[in-house]
């Protein structure tokens, strides 16, 4: 996560998480979230099935009671042609946007996908926020912090031009 995603994921959990101690991060990645809520003095936990532990098996560990969960993930089924040029603009190539991210995005398991992920929290938490948000500023390099992207990409989206691939889900138990 580049440090704009991180400023701006962090403006957006904060005011969800008052009153809140324990923060659970579902497809936490790299865990760039988890660690700056904990420099924040929360008992942040995240799991991801690339660090080797898959959310689908996760009872819950010492998440609980008072504890949020966050899902702060792209839904792949998001974007149309105009969202995946804009995504492979970002990266700096051009193509057939659409297939390319279909095919990019084709095995990163449950949380990818709107539908899958609304399904598997709730099953197991109880749903309390759902957001879409801009996300394909994320694919910046991590080196570059420059909120000019994300910045684009929200006006982009409020003018109906791109998709929001971003969201968020906050579920509690
Ligand atoms: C789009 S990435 C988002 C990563 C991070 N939240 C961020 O914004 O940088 C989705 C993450 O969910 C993870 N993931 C997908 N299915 C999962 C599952 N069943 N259990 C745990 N992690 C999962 C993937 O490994 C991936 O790291």
């Amino acid at each position: 996560m580049n440090a704009a995603a991180l400023r701006e994921t962090l403006r957006f959990c904060e005011p969800h998480l008052a009153g809140a101690r324990r923060v659970l991060d579902v497809g936490a990645g790299r865990g760039e979230l988890v660690q700056a809520l904990r420099g924040r003095g929360y008992e942040a936990i995240g799991v991801d099935k690339d660090e080797g532990t898959d959310f689908l098996d996760f009872a819950g560990g010492p998440f609980a009671p008072a504890g949020v969960l966050i899902a702060d993930e792209f839904d792949v089924d998001a974007p149309d042609e105009a969202t995946a040029r804009y995504w492979l603009r970002i990266k700096g190539r051009e193509g057939d946007a659409l297939r390319e991210w279909r095919h990019h995005h084709a095995h990163h398991g449950v949380l990818a996908s709107g539908r899958a992920m609304r399904e598997a929290i709730a099953a197991r938490f109880t749903l309390r926020e759902e957001r879409t948000a801009p996300y394909l500023y994320r694919y910046l390099p991590d080196e570059v912090d420059d909120d000019r992207v994300f910045l684009e990409e929200t006006r982009l989206i409020a003018a109906g031009s791109l998709r929001p691939v971003g969201l968020r889900l906050l579920a509690s138990r």
